[in-house]
């Protein structure tokens, strides 16, 4: 075999320093440092040292300084030349610059598995017990102007958490949504295609919205509603805007795109007058099959009156889910309640009997009347007849079951049926 020797990278040396980074990665393993800060280590630091045989190169490391310590950042060789001391060499010549450079500390992360670990070792890196704890944020700095042109935004974490009961939905979103998209490789393995759009109907505030917030917060992918019936009429008119606005979403790495109320661009055509929206309509059409083309974007639209929607549009080659989200069962509305309700008082609290008081109430309704019932009791206590102040102090079953009274659900029996009607007959789970 020839004779491979280390010498300091030059910069004509870059495309076949990035072919060896390549070759070196194990299969399936990401490694630590990505080629990006490999590359900006080499160029800005300049400690790097390739291994060469004659013009080409077969193995590559790189450090990054950081006060007196430095970080190998890059450790690759190419297949044929593993096993053969030539990692440790160049780990040998990096030491002997960087301890000139005032470096006493050398530290290397390796990946489970990554290849080096034997040079670390055979040159007297010691392995260190640590806890590598690592965040990827989702959103890449170029993306940040962009979303805000669209009015979209990178939501806090924790809403699916936060939202309170609806079990079943929550679990139905979780498995056939959230599951395929955050780890579309073992969705693959069992030849699950991630889901790319998905319509949520349901009587108003029981949610919708709310489910379609906590997804994009459950997945960290930034939220970005766009309003259809809104979009400048520009020169080219409402259907040219939206799609302009769908190129640029287009632009993002990933994306929960919103489209509230969709019944009124994707209303049932024919019969009625046609709708001065028609052109967005087929617009949106059109748009969809190349929505659905890319990764890491799913769009969820929203409506009250599924009925309404023109069949064509929630076709299966558009939208891969139809889901109901309905009133709260008295278990969500027992954790609605339980959320609304302040800490310290709770513990007196009948919730079961608020939550026998509220059927028919959405989610919505039962935050009106929590606040209603605290705000009663607030003035009670600051402005209520001294003598008739109650001994306890703080709100009371009594003052959320009068302002339940006060309160009128949202929901009727008729729209229970027309809802259950529809689950029977549109919905696709
Ligand atoms: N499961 C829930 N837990 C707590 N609050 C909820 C829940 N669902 C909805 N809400 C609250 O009810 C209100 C209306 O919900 P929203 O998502 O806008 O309903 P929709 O879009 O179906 O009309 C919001 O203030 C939201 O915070
Ligand atoms: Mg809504």
């Amino acid at each position: 075999m020839p004779v491979a020797r280390v010498r300091d990278f030059h910069e004509d040396d870059l495309d076949q320093v990035v072919r060896v980074w390549e070759e070196s990665r194990t299969a399936g393993r990401s490694a630590v440092h990505g080629l990006a800060e490999v590359l900006a280590a080499i160029r800005e630091e300049g400690f790097a040292v390739v291994a060469v045989v004659g013009e080409i190169v077969v193995g590559a490391a790189a450090t990054r300084v950081s006060g007196d310590r430095g970080w190998v950042v890059l450790l690759a060789l190419a297949n044929d030349w593993r096993r053969q001391g030539l990692g440790s060499a160049m780990l040998t010549e990096l030491e002997k610059r960087l301890t000139g450079a005032g470096v006493h500390r050398l530290s290397a992360l390796l990946a489970d598995g990554e290849t080096g670990a034997k040079a670390f070792h055979n040159c007297g890196y010691e392995p260190r017990e640590v806890t590598y704890f690592e965040r990827v944020v989702p959103l890449q700095p170029q993306e940040i102007g962009l979303l805000g042109e669209l009015g979209g935004r990178m939501l806090p974490a924790g809403l699916w958490e936060a939202l309170a009961g609806m079990e079943h939905e929550k679990q139905l979103i979780e498995r056939r949504i959230v599951l395929p998209l955050v780890d579309p490789d073992l969705a693959e393995q069992y030849g699950v295609q991630p889901p790319r759009g998905v319509v949520l109907f349901g009587p108003p505030g029981t949610g919708k919205t709310t489910f379609a917030k906590a997804v994009a917060s459950r997945l960290g992918w930034p939220f970005v509603e766009v309003f259809p019936s809104r979009l400048a009429a520009g020169g080219g008119g409402q259907a040219l805007a939206l799609r302009e606005t769908f190129a640029e979403i287009d632009v993002l790495e990933h994306a929960v795109v919103f489209i509230d109320e969709v019944e009124e661009i994707a209303g049932q055509r024919g019969g009625k007058p046609p709708s001065p929206l028609q052109g967005v309509t087929n617009e949106l059409l059109k748009i969809i099959p190349t929505f659905r083309e890319r990764d890491g974007r799913l769009l969820v639209c929203a409506t009250n009156f599924v009925r309404e929607l023109d069949p064509a549009f929630l076709r299966h080659g558009r939208f891969d889910y139809v889901i109901p989200v309905g009133a709260p069962d008295a278990v969500a509305r027992g954790a609605i309640w339980r959320r609304y309700l302040p800490a310290g008082v709770i513990e007196r609290i009948d919730v079961e009997t608020l939550v026998e008081a509220s059927e028919l109430f959405t989610p919505a309704d039962i935050e009106f009347a929590a606040r209603k019932g605290s705000q009663r009791a607030l003035e009670v206590e600051v402005y209520g007849d001294v003598q008739a102040r109650p001994t306890v102090r703080g709100p009371t079953t009594a003052d959320y079951l009068a302002a339940l009274a006060e309160t009128r659900p949202t929901l009727t029996t008729a729209m229970v049926d027309e809802f259950t009607e529809d689950i029977a007959t549109i919905a696709r789970l």
